[in-house]
């Protein structure tokens, strides 16, 4: 157990006129001086907004994590950071990942901290807010905000990201009202909590639990159910632990750590979102991650949690069969997963997870009974993507995925708005639907449109699936035979800007292979005449453009890489 002096009494400690400075401000909330007697000073890094619906009860968290920190001897602050919003916020919520990282990470070394929990919830306040604290690493631990209960609408249990997509998709093709789809509006998210899909947000929920950086069970509990505030509470007490044991991310997250969340992302049918942000995050904390990593040890490992989008189910149903704890024991019973992972517990994640049992093996269902066999993320490559792609076997159509067909290109997302309902589009269910300058530069900030919706004259005549490309990302609500993260992108001057319309596309998944049927000169010459766009010249956007990597590289600023640690210099007033 580390005895050294913790790092808030470099703040807090001795009778200087700093010291008591520090102090005295601080005692203008009502602090009673034993607060800052040399107890660890736990940071309670908060994403609270009510511009984020998936993490508007955060702040009653935040209440069960301080008295979580308070029984156990500690001293509880709750500061505010960025919080990103998925459903309102624009362009893209993830133009904003790396901003709200930089904050937290600023936050957490400026200030009398020892540990942090992060309190998160919607897709990217995960990520964000786990790479901020990598690049510091202190003692950290993470509570996810929880789902939101099942989405009930006119008698049907629905998932809230997904059933989006499934409801406009049936408005396109004249199978539902208008009136019908705005009546569902209030039904597909009943309760606090975030999707309650395997969207991105429960994907990594279930990541920070498989890193080892959350308490067992943090994935799954319903954000209205009881135990997520003691979870919370849980938490709050074990942070404090943390501090005394002088337990760091950096412990935690380690080469192991990230193979075995890969392999968990593909039993449990995770987001493909989950590959940028767990190559960023491993990035900060200077860990060596690639796409290959993602396609080796995720390869062969089934999916067997059957929840939308790849399933049926919704996070309620994976809780009450016993959530993420079983789908670890049944990976690591099977060797699939290395159980001497440390976690925040302090115990291996074997340990944590060696009494889950299984509830309901129509939701958990075992290896051999599993919904794919081939869950994990294929990493596709080949000269349309020479630095790679990923497709999530998973969520797409087996028959698709070996298949050759003809490109119907979209410059921008704009142009494909435009185009999309023209009954005169030249497009046949065999076409490979291409969209380009959606990527990190392109867009910027990398959107959600990948899984295009098909076109309504060939929705209507029944068809549900058709290749897809793009250097653009999918929401982990959605499906399809969808190729995505296409690096370098078309904005980077990559092989997808040169593709042009009728052009062959062959996707091979088996093969792992993306080809574009076209010369190296004919590519050359296409290329020679090939122009950039126009980049954001002024404000965020264009630090943003000049500073942001490529997918296959996490999409990380490229001077945001490593792990600066948290020693600061003592101010001087
Ligand atoms: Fe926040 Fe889906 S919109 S988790």
């Amino acid at each position: 157990m580390s005895r050294k002096p913790l790092r808030s009494q470099a703040w807090f400690g001795g009778d200087s006129k700093d010291a008591i400075m520090h102090r005295s401000w601080m005692k203008n909330q009502g602090m009673t001086a034993d607060a800052f007697d040399g107890r660890p000073v736990i940071g309670i890094c908060n994403t609270w907004s009510e511009l984020t619906p998936c993490n508007a009860h955060l702040r009653e968290l935040a209440d069960r994590v301080k008295r979580g920190v308070l029984e156990a001897g500690g001293f509880p602050v709750e500061f505010p950071v960025m919080s990103l919003g998925e459903s309102n916020l624009r362009p893209t919520a993830m133009l904003y990942r790396n901003l709200a990282s930089m904050d937290v990470e600023e936050s957490i070394r400026g200030n009398p901290i020892d540990g942090v929990v992060l309190l998160v919830g919607c897709d990217k306040t995960t990520p964000s807010l786990v790479m901020g604290a990598a690049s510091c690493d202190l003692p950290t631990i993470v509570l996810s905000g929880g789902p939101m209960l099942n989405g009930r609408v006119r008698g049907e249990v629905v998932g809230s990201g997904t059933a989006i997509w499934r409801f406009s998709d049936e408005v396109k093709a004249g199978r539902m009202t208008v009136a019908e789809f705005k009546g569902a509006e209030a039904g597909m998210a009943r309760s606090a909590g975030s999707c309650m899909t395997m969207g991105t947000a429960s994907t990594m929920a279930s990541m920070v639990e498989a890193l080892g950086i959350a308490l067992p069970e943090n994935a799954a509990i319903p954000a209205v159910d009881a135990r997520r505030a003691t979870l919370a509470q849980l938490t709050g007490r074990r942070i404090v632990g943390m501090v005394r044991e002088d337990l760091r991310l950096s412990a935690i997250l380690t080469p192991a750590a990230f193979r075995n969340a890969i392999r968990v992302n593909a039993a449990i049918g995770g987001s493909t979102n989950a590959v940028l942000h767990l190559i960023a995050i491993a990035g900060r904390i200077g860990v060596p991650l690639g796409l290959d990593d993602w396609d080796q040890s995720g390869r062969g490992i089934p999916t067997i949690v059957d929840l939308q989008p790849s399933g049926r189910f919704l996070m309620e149903e994976f809780y009450y069969a016993g959530g993420l704890p079983v789908v670890m024991k049944a990976l690591a019973e099977t060797a699939r997963l290395d159980g001497d992972a440390l976690t925040v517990t302090g115990q291996t994640l074997w340990e944590n997870v060696q009494y889950a049992e299984n509830f309901a093996p129509d939701v958990i269902r075992s290896f051999a009974d599993a919904l794919t066999q081939e869950g994990g993320i294929a990493v596709l490559r080949g000269n349309l993507a020479p630095d790679g792609a990923v497709l999530k076997p998973s969520a797409a159509t087996p028959a698709l995925m070996q298949h050759r067909g003809r490109a119907v290109v979209f410059d921008t997302i704009d142009d494909y708005k435009r185009r999309i309902f023209d009954p005169d589009l030249d497009v046949d269910p065999d076409s490979i639907m291409v969209l380009r300058n959606c990527g990190p530069r392109g867009y910027p900030g990398m959107a959600e449109v990948g899984n295009m919706g098909l076109p309504p004259k060939l929705l209507a005549k029944g068809v549900t699936d058709m290749v897809r490309i793009s250097d653009a990302r999918m929401s982990g609500t959605a499906y399809g035979t969808v190729v995505l993260h296409i690096a370098p992108e078309a904005a980077a001057g990559g092989p997808l800007a040169l593709v042009k319309e009728g052009d062959m596309i062959e996707l091979d998944v088996p093969g792992r292979r993306l080809v574009l049927g076209v010369s190296e000169r004919e590519l050359a010459l296409r290329h020679a005449e090939w122009t950039p766009r126009e980049a954001a010249t002024s404000g965020y956007q264009s630090l943003y453009v000049k500073h942001v990597l490529q997918a296959d590289r996490g999409a990380d600023f490229d001077f945001l890489i490593g792990r600066r640690g948290a020693a600061v210099p003592a101010n001087s007033h």
